[in-house]
């Protein structure tokens, strides 16, 4: 599983320092893996139910970018 889940500790871009159990690959290069929403002044981060590109595929294959990915990883798994 990609390391996509993040504590409080800073690994790398695009690897968090803890597992993720989410099996779902949001395959549109524009998604955004976790959502940032201010309240009352505070800045919390949620993860949206799926892992996007950079964290499924980016962390092995780093020279290339989420516009490649996504041309390859449509139809993998059942990704439309
Ligand atoms: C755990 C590391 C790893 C992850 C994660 C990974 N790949 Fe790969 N991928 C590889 C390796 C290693 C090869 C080369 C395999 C070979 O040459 O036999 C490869 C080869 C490929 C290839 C064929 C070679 C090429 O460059 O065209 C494609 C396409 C590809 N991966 C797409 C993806 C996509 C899309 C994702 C995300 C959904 C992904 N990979 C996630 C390691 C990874």
């Amino acid at each position: 599983m990609p390391k996509a889940s993040k504590s409080a500790i800073s690994v790398a871009s695009y690897i968090g320092d803890v597992r993720t159990h989410i099996f779902k690959i949001n395959p549109d290069p524009k998604a955004e893996m976790f959502k940032t929403v201010e309240e009352k002044g505070k800045q919390s981060s949620f993860a949206q139910g799926y892992v996007t590109l950079e964290y499924a595929c980016l962390s092995c294959h780093a020279s290339r970018d989420k516009e490649w990915a996504a041309g390859k990883a449509k139809g993998f798994h059942g990704n439309k």
